[in-house]
C-alpha cells in the first residue's frame, strides 16, 4: 500500500489485513521503527480525534512528527497545497497526513513523490475513520454479516460514504435514516424510518449534523431532531441485546444522541476513538514499511 486516499481503493483483503494488524497492535504486539522516519500532519480543517490520534500513533511507533500549523504557515501567503506538500517532501518528510475542506483535494497532488494519507476531504472520504469503525465492529461481532443503519446528515458526511463503500464490499446490509434535506441521493442508498427497523439492527451508526457545511441553519430544534431521527431512551430500549451505538464524534449532545446515552452500555463511541490510534498505527506501518 503506497498511500490511502479513499476506501474505494482498498480490497477486502487489504481492509482485513489492516484491521487484523490493528487488533494485534492493540494487544501490544508492535515494535517501533528502527530507522528515523518523519511524518507531517497538515490539517486545513479543524480536528481533535484524527489529528491527535495520528500524532499518538506516530509517537507510539517512534516516528518523528514534524509540526505543521496552517495558521502560521505560508498557506496564509497564498502558497498552494501542492507547493506546501512539495516543500515537506523536499525537506525530507516520509509521509503526509492531510485533512482539507475541498473534496478530492488530493487530485491536485499528483506528481508528488511522498505518500499521502487522507485525514478527510470535505464531504468526500474519511478512510481512517472508516477503518477504525470497521475494526470496532469486527472486534465486537467477528463478522460483517450484519444489519447496519447509518443515521443523520448523510449528504455532508464523508464517514457515511466511506463506510458504505467498505461495508458493502464486506457483505453488510446497510440502510440510511435521514431527514429529506440531509439525504444523499444515490441509486444504492435506501432510506428507512428508524422506528420501523431499530429493533432489528446490529449497529446504529449516528452522524453529526454538520452545521458548518450548511448554507442555512438546521430547520429542527435539537429536541425535534432527536425525537424524529436520534437516539433516545425509547429507541435505546428497543435495541437488540448485542446491538451497538456508534458515532465518529464530535457529538452534538442531545441532537443525534441524548447526552446521558453517550457512555451507555451499548455505546462504543469512546472505543472507536481508542481504536483510532491502533488503526492509524496499522496504516502507518503498512505505508512506511514498519515491522509487522
Ligand atoms: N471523527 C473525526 O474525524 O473527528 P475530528 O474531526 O475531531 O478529527
Amino acid at each position: 500500500m503506497q498511500q490511502l486516499l479513499s476506501m474505494n481503493e482498498l480490497s477486502v483483503k487489504e481492509i482485513m489485513t489492516i484491521i487484523e494488524r490493528a487488533i494485534q497492535i492493540k494487544s501490544g504486539s508492535f515494535t517501533r521503527f528502527e530507522e528515523k522516519k518523519y511524518v507531517a500532519n497538515l490539517f486545513f480543517e479543524n480536528s481533535t480525534r484524527t489529528k491527535l490520534s495520528f500524532e499518538m500513533a506516530e509517537r507510539k511507533l517512534g516516528l518523528v512528527t514534524i509540526p505543521f500549523d496552517v495558521s502560521t504557515s505560508s498557506a496564509q501567503k497564498g502558497e498552494s497545497l501542492y507547493d506546501s506538500c512539495k516543500t515537506l517532501e523536499a525537506i525530507g518528510c516520509d509521509a503526509l497526513v492531510i485533512r482539507h475542506p475541498e473534496e478530492a483535494y488530493y487530485s491536485q497532488l499528483q506528481g508528488l513523490n511522498i505518500p499521502i494519507i487522507n485525514g478527510g476531504d470535505g464531504s468526500g472520504s474519511h478512510p481512517t475513520q472508516s477503518l477504525l469503525d470497521l475494526m470496532t465492529i469486527y472486534e465486537r461481532f467477528g463478522t460483517f454479516d450484519l444489519d447496519i443503519i447509518i443515521c443523520g446528515d448523510i449528504l455532508h458526511s464523508r464517514v457515511a460514504k466511506s463506510n458504505f463503500q467498505a461495508l458493502k464490499k464486506l457483505g453488510s446490509r446497510v440502510r440510511f435514516v435521514a431527514p429529506e434535506v440531509y439525504q444523499y441521493v444515490h441509486e444504492d442508498y435506501t432510506y428507512v424510518n428508524i422506528d420501523k427497523v431499530i429493533d432489528t439492527v446490529d449497529v446504529v451508526m449516528l452522524l453529526r449534523v454538520q452545521h458548518e457545511r450548511h448554507d442555512e441553519g438546521m430547520s429542527y430544534t435539537a429536541d425535534e431532531y432527536n425525537t424524529r431521527y436520534g437516539m433516545n431512551h425509547k429507541r435505546y430500549d428497543r435495541l437488540k441485546d448485542k446491538a451497538i451505538i456508534m458515532h465518529p464524534a464530535p457529538v452534538n449532545r442531545d441532537v443525534e444522541i441524548l447526552g446521558e446515552l453517550i457512555e451507555s452500555e451499548k455505546s462504543v463511541i469512546f472505543k472507536q476513538m481508542e481504536n483510532g490510534v491502533y488503526t492509524r498505527m496499522s496504516v502507518l506501518e503498512k505505508i512506511l514499511g514498519g515491522k509487522s
